[in-house]
């Protein structure tokens, strides 16, 4: 039998489908994968058909197609990236699999219709609203009160997300911004169907003070299981929100580490993610309630997973191709070690001229795994015009405090010169 993968090309991703492959074999399935534009990922399929997943309509009609002429049943789907779950949740109701709803998938995309299941159940969380014009945004500023943070409805990767300080800051930016939010993610399969619903809005939010963390749970049967919780030490304070360094465990007081747990199982019963691995994100000031800033159907980003697996022993890749099955995953931690990773950039947009420092880091004992996802050559652009970092490097210490110095030290290390 067959598990098959709905998949948008992301450099990010090769362990994944490493993962996958091996895990296929070792069941005596075979993988299927669909991609737009198939390269290096051919290596990890048994079958590849090439197709746009950010397109929901021709992935459905590929993987109809694809039924026919494989001999064996399509038993599983499974989605590593953002932008082919609503794919994947439209094929599984197809196929009759496993899998988030179509509502669902929707639901953890549209930041809007999110907040609002989320205020349907108390969740805390910033205050929040919609405007189309500058005088609407106005109206909702009032309302949430300054600082504010503007932000798209469909979003990705703190793109174009933006903190705003008074009227004079959000005059400037409002209408930029609403245009570029749009303009940017009209290649996410649902962009336009919230484009229509939203009448082209931009969200506005308050700004929350504090620290921030990222939330990596796998539910199952609509229960959910946190494996790890990773903090974001660098301080966050705008006016753009670029990530560059997650750090786990997380070295927040177990109290808060268990209501943040608490709050991310209510999220997902506000969106009724029951099976799954999710990405969920909060910003917490001490002594204070938690606030959700978002919950995501699908593993966090790029490094999440190797952090996850290095820091706890679990696999998440392994735990959504089990849930896909309906088997039980294997949850429990082995181990509990520091894990950091960081997302660089470049200092300004242009064309890659040179990576420098990749050897360096790769032979410090404490660094796992240097990944650049650009070449000499490449053009890259530069926050808030990037959805994704130009590569990533995923190190360990002795404990928490460890990975600051490592950190530090890769910072000065690992560089992209640009022309
Ligand atoms: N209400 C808010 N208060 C403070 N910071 C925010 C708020 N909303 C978003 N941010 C910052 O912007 C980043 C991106 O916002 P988010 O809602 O997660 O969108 P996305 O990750 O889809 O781009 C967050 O990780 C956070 O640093
Ligand atoms: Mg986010």
């Amino acid at each position: 039998m067959s598990i098959l993968i709905l998949h948008t090309s992301n450099a990010s991703r090769r362990k994944h489908l490493a993962t996958a492959r091996r895990y296929a074999h070792r069941h005596g399935e075979r993988l299927l994968l669909v991609v737009q534009n198939p390269t290096w990922e051919r290596e990890y399929a048994d079958r590849v058909v090439a197709a746009d997943t950010s397109d929901i309509g021709q992935t459905v009609r590929a993987v109809r197609d694809l039924a026919t002429i494989e001999t064996e049943p399509i038993r599983a789907v499974a989605a590593f990236v953002e932008h082919s779950v609503p794919a994947a949740a439209a094929v599984a109701a197809e196929l009759g699999l496993p899998f988030v709803s179509e509502k669902t998938a929707y639901a953890a995309r549209d930041k809007h219709a999110m907040r609002s299941a989320f205020a349907r159940r108390g969740i805390p969380q910033p205050r929040f609203g919609l405007a189309r014009t500058l005088a609407e945004a106005r109206g909702v500023a009032r309302r949430v009160g300054y600082p504010l943070v503007l932000k798209p409805v469909i979003g990705g990767g703190s793109m174009y997300v933006r903190r705003v300080d008074d009227d004079a800051e959000l005059a400037e930016h409002f209408e930029t911004i609403r245009r570029k939010s749009w303009a940017s993610f009209d290649y996410d399969p649902l962009c336009r169907r919230a484009m229509r619903r939203h009448d082209e809005s931009l969200m506005l939010e308050a700004y929350v003070a504090g620290g921030e963390v990222s939330v990596e749970s796998i539910v199952i049967g609509g229960e959910t299981h946190v494996l790890a919780v990773h903090d974001k030490p660098l301080p966050m304070h705008g006016p753009y929100f670029e990530e560059v360094f997650y750090a786990t465990p997380s070295a927040l007081p177990p109290a808060a580490v268990a209501r943040i747990a608490e709050i991310t199982a209510q999220a997902h019963r506000a969106l009724d993610i029951t099976m799954g691995a999710t990405h969920t994100e909060f910003r917490i000031a001490p002594g204070e309630e938690p606030m959700i800033l978002e919950t995501a159907a699908r593993l966090g980003g790029g490094p999440v997973y190797r952090s996850v697996l290095l820091s706890t022993g679990v696999d998440m890749v392994e735990a959504v191709l089990d849930l896909a099955l309906s088997r039980p995953p294997r949850l429990r931690p082995t181990q509990r070690t520091a894990v950091g990773f960081y997302l660089f950039f470049a200092e300004r947009a242009g064309t890659v001229t040179a990576v420098h420092g990749v050897e360096e880091a790769a032979a410090d004992a404490r660094v796992h795994e240097v990944d650049v996802y650009r070449r000499v050559g490449d053009q890259v652009d530069v926050p808030p015009h990037v959805w994704q970092a130009h590569g990533h490097v995923i190190f360990s210490a002795p404990d928490r405090d460890g990975l600051d110095e490592v950190y530090a030290r890769l910072v000065k290390t690992v560089r992209i010169d640009v022309d």
